[in-house]
């Protein structure tokens, strides 16, 4: 057979495979020996420049630049942590393409802190070559069978397995169960996996094999399989270095030099692939024509060209391309060869590791080439074992250059001149090339003396530390199911919240005409929004909301000018006496005049109150019930504009003219009205939560009148306080209205405001901290204090432009200890709480602005809503999540959200001065 290699190797002797006649040893075989050899030789300079152009190249892919492509990838593996050691259970674990052309099952028993440990019990199954290179579907029912057929031997029954897939190939991980194949490597080439979720096409394939259930929890790397692999007393080993018929290695780097992710603490475990690495500048100098040679007749040329000159796959065909080229040139076997010298894959691994081997006389070498159809002479089994050395010797050196880089990187990621770490070591290669680790060792001391490196043999290849990412992830799965579980009620469909929009329309129909109803629907006596006409000076009060504040508000024709000053109210006083609250409030305003240089002057004053009041004209309300942590003795029932002209008259502050009592919600109205006479509608989302609307006055039962309109203040705060929202209400809900100092009262409020979202937020995390999902389970003191978790943290933590760090950041000035998927966990439970806060919020507006399209028998209505509160303002979302519900709830209603500039101080302003217009007007 007169073939042609691409190094142009020719057929011999009479015998098959021999030239015609014997072939004289020529006379500069050695040198084309030494030539060959040489060739293998790579210098400490090399190597060095190996080192630094991988270190870049790992750099660059970490940095995130895409151009030029680094050409190593990189690839997070959503392993954040080393084992802890409390990993228990049982499970299988199926490893694919981290041994060649077979695949291996594991069961696995992990024995936790129990200590002892279990041995594995594995079995291992050939692929047959045209599944490897056949389509992907054959490939994943091929492994599927061989699991259930290692499955049989053990009493399964029907219980549930939890399976880890040790995938050894490039991928794209996106969770710890999902994982996208880059490119098959190492002889593999199935069809229609490439660019696919490789865990879905084995969650498929195990579906159609329909034998066991088997649900599919992580995906690791061979490389991450053996770093977790490790033997707890030996480590934690923080590299897994893998030489099989691949090679690969992983290794710890610092979470916030890893581009991709958004983390900046801790760690996560990164696969460098460098099997990928080519420099042409680094790699091009070593690479022999061998190595073209046998790029070139690979599965995939110019591709893995590390891995081609590393990896157990390679290093019997870079022998077989030596042996032959010598062999053709007569410097071998007499310039006999044979059909395994001259077809791919003649030689392989264990043939090169076994010539190769000190140990094996050189008779076994004879033996070795004698099988492979070969008549070597004494002189031809020593020059084999050289160049097998020779290519294992250059594999193990530039395996070493490519390690001592990931050191570097970690000193460099680590701030650390020196650095002590354990690497794990798996792979045939090292269990059958015995030189292969010491050569590794020297090199590696050589190229990075200032790291302590201890070598781990990883006892199972890997398969219990993929046993341990399968626990990890089984318990985040598990946990994420819990999570799932425990928000699931704050999660409102459409037809809740439509439900919820019904019920409110029907409270607010019986509270107007004065019927039972959870909704009081009280006349505010503003029977107009402004007409731009107001003008004059007016003092307002604005209590009720986070601050209180006391205003001098100018109401001209240029516009509106306002200078306040914010007071504190202390919990004493809000929760003391009557008396001494609205003394507290007096002594305020005095003060303010003073500062203003208005004392003595007497100036109209509204005062914005923001608690349900019974209003009986525009400057009498009775206070129906404190909210929000008021609770002042001696005011609910009464007039709370007398108890301030009380204290006004204790205080011989007799200028003070108390005109108008406006809520919050109609102060919020008027003042935006001021701007958009549209605005019909004043919302507040704060510390409490509320709205008043523009009423037919024919539709207030309570007040005489068919034309014209009233402004009701719905107290929607109390909805739902006759249970009609009990089929939404949770146990975390329950148990903050529990705590309250109003339990069972203001339950719509309870669901949405600020006053209230933190505290259920809580309730939420020391309930999944008591399911151990959160914090370790271990509740810490300050988890368990009340409003200890401030509403501002959810929108400071659901901000998009704060990363998970910083999520971490509040939480740990919490004294909360957490890691990432606490914190993941942790902001997930906040948007949930918020978003059904806001759904709520949208349904009552829907409620409201329905309400007033009916009224007027309009098609279409174009509406504005006044909004103030902190909570709707800060909150990221609050804002567009209310409005996408009124949209989905009210798509008949045009309705723009008008957020107050000038808080309800304002308003209660223009309530006064159209009140003073009104009163001019009736004297005139
Ligand atoms: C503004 C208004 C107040 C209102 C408050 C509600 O400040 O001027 O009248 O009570 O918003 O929001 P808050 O978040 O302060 O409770
Ligand atoms: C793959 C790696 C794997 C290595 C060792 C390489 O071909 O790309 O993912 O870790 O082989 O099995
Ligand atoms: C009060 C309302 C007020 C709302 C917003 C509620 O607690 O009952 O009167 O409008 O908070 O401040």
């Amino acid at each position: 057979m007169d073939s042609v290699g691409p190094l142009g190797l020719q057929q011999g002797d009479g015998a098959p495979g021999c030239p015609q006649e014997a072939l004289p040893c020529p006379s500069n075989s050695p040198e084309l020996v030494q030539e060959c050899l040489r060739q293998f030789k790579v210098t400490g300079a090399q190597l060095r420049q190996i080192q630094a152009s991988l270190l870049g190249s790992m750099e660059q892919a970490l940095s995130g630049q895409a151009n030029p492509a680094p050409t190593v990838r990189m690839l997070p593996t959503y392993v954040g942590s080393v084992p802890h050691g409390t990993e228990q259970g049982d499970f299988v674990v199926l490893e694919l393409g981290a041994i060649g052309a077979s695949l291996r099952v594991l069961w696995v028993t992990l024995m936790g802190t129990k200590g002892h440990r279990m041995e594995p019990q594995s079995r291992e199954f050939v692929i047959p070559q045209e599944v490897m290179v056949g389509p992907g579907q054959q490939l994943f029912d091929f492994a599927a069978r061989c699991l259930s057929e290692f499955l049989d031997a053990f009493p399964v029954g029907n219980q549930g397995l939890q399976l880890g897939f040790s995938f050894s190939f490039p991928c794209h991980q996106t969770g710890l169960d999902k994982s996208t194949l880059i490119s098959w490597t190492k002889g593999f080439r199935c069809s229609g996996v490439e660019g696919q979720d490789v865990v879905q096409l084995l969650r498929d394939a195990i579906q159609r094999q329909g034998a066991y259930s088997i649900d599919v929890v992580a995906v690791v790397n061979d490389a991450v399989g053996t770093m977790m692999g490790c033997e707890p007393g030996a480590g934690p080993c923080e590299v897994g270095l893998v030489v099989d018929t691949g090679t690969n290695a992983c290794y710890m780097e610092e979470a916030r030099h890893v581009a991709v992710l958004d983390e900046d603490r801790g760690r996560v475990c990164i696969s460098v692939e460098w099997g990928s690495f080519s420099d042409d500048g680094a790699l091009g100098p070593v690479l022999t024509t061998f190595d073209h040679a046998l790029d070139h007749e690979s599965l995939n040329p110019g591709a893995q060209r590390f891995e081609k000159m590393i990896g157990g796959l390679y290093l019997g065909e870079l022998v077989r391309l030596v042996l032959a080229h010598l062999a053709q040139r007569g410097v071998l076997f007499g310039g006999c060869t044979s059909p395994a010298l001259l077809s791919r894959g003649g030689i392989l691994p264990e043939h090169v590791a076994e010539m190769e081997d000190p140990s094996a006389g050189a008779a076994r070498v004879h033996t070795i080439l004698q099988d492979l159809g070969l008549r070597p002479r004494a002189s031809d089994t020593e020059l084999v074992r050289h160049v097998c050395a020779a290519v294992c010797t250059r594999a193990a050196q530039l395996c070493a250059a490519a390690l001592a880089a990931v050191l570097s990187r970690l000193q460099r990621s680590r701030e650390q001149e020196t650095l002590q770490i354990a690497v794990a070591t798996g792979g045939r290669v090292f269990e059958r090339h015995p030189r292969f680790l010491s050569i590794l060792q020297e090199t590696v001391m050589l190229l990075a003396p200032r790291c302590d490196v201890s070598f781990i043999p990883s006892v199972d290849g890997g398969g219990r530390g993929v046993a341990m990412v399968t626990a990890v992830a089984a318990r985040l799965a598990a946990h994420r199911r819990l999570l799932e579980e425990t928000l699931a009620p704050f999660r409102l469909t459409r037809e809740q919240l439509a439900a919820v929009q019904a019920q409110m329309r029907e409270a607010m129909a019986r509270g107007l005409r004065g019927e039972a109803s959870s909704l009081r629907m009280l006349p505010t006596y503003v029977r107009a929004t402004p007409d731009g006409s107001e003008r004059g000076d007016f003092l307002a009060l604005d209590l009720g909301g986070t601050n209180f504040r006391v205003l001098l508000v100018r109401v001209a024709t240029g516009g509106v000018q306002i200078s306040s000053q914010i007071y504190s109210i202390p919990e004493c006083v809000a929760q003391g006496s009557g008396q001494q609250l609205f003394d507290h409030i007096v002594d305020c305003i005095v003060d303010f005049q003073q500062k203003q240089g208005l004392s003595g002057q007497s100036l109209p004053l509204g005062f914005t109150f923001s608690f349900p009041c019974r209003q009986l004209g525009l400057d009498q309300g009775i206070l129906l019930t404190w909210t929000k942590g008021f609770n002042a003795s001696d005011c609910e029932g009464q007039d709370v504009v007398c108890l301030l002209r009380e204290a006004i008259r204790r205080r011989q502050a007799t200028e003070l003219n108390v005109v108008a009592i406006v809520n919050d919600t109609v102060g919020t109205m008027m003042s935006c009205g001021y701007e958009d006479p549209r605005c019909e509608v004043g919302l507040i989302v704060g510390t409490g939560t509320n709205a008043c609307y523009m009423e037919e006055l024919r539709n207030v039962a309570s007040v005489a009148g068919d034309s014209g309109h009233m402004c009701i203040n719905m107290e929607w705060g109390a909805f739902g306080d006759d249970g009609s929202l009990g089929m939404l209400s949770t146990n975390f809900d329950a148990s903050v209205d529990q705590a309250s100092i109003n339990p069972g009262k203001q339950r719509f409020e309870k669901m949405i405001s600020g006053m209230y979202l933190g505290e259920i937020v809580r309730h939420v995390l020391l309930h999944l901290t008591s399911l151990g999902v959160l914090f370790r389970g271990q509740p810490t003191q300050r988890l368990q204090t009340r409003d200890i978790f401030k509403t501002k943290f959810l929108s400071e933590i659901e901000s998009d432009s704060l990363a998970l760090r910083q999520v971490r950041a509040i939480l740990e000035a919490l004294g909360l200890p957490l890691t990432s998927d606490d914190a993941l966990m942790v902001l997930e439970v906040c948007q949930a709480v918020s978003q059904r806060a806001a759904q709520l919020c949208g349904a009552g507006v829907a409620a409201v602005v329905e309400k007033i399209r009916e009224n007027r028998g309009l098609e279409e209505l174009t509406v504005s809503v006044g909004v103030d509160g902190t909570l709707y303002k800060m909150h990221p979302h609050f804002s567009s999540l209310v409005a996408a519900t009124v949209q989905e709830l009210a798509p008949r209603c045009a309705v723009t959200f008008l957020q107050s500039e000038d808080g309800s101080g304002k308003g209660a302003a223009l309530v006064t001065a159209v009140a003073c217009r009104l009163a001019q007007m009736t004297h005139v």
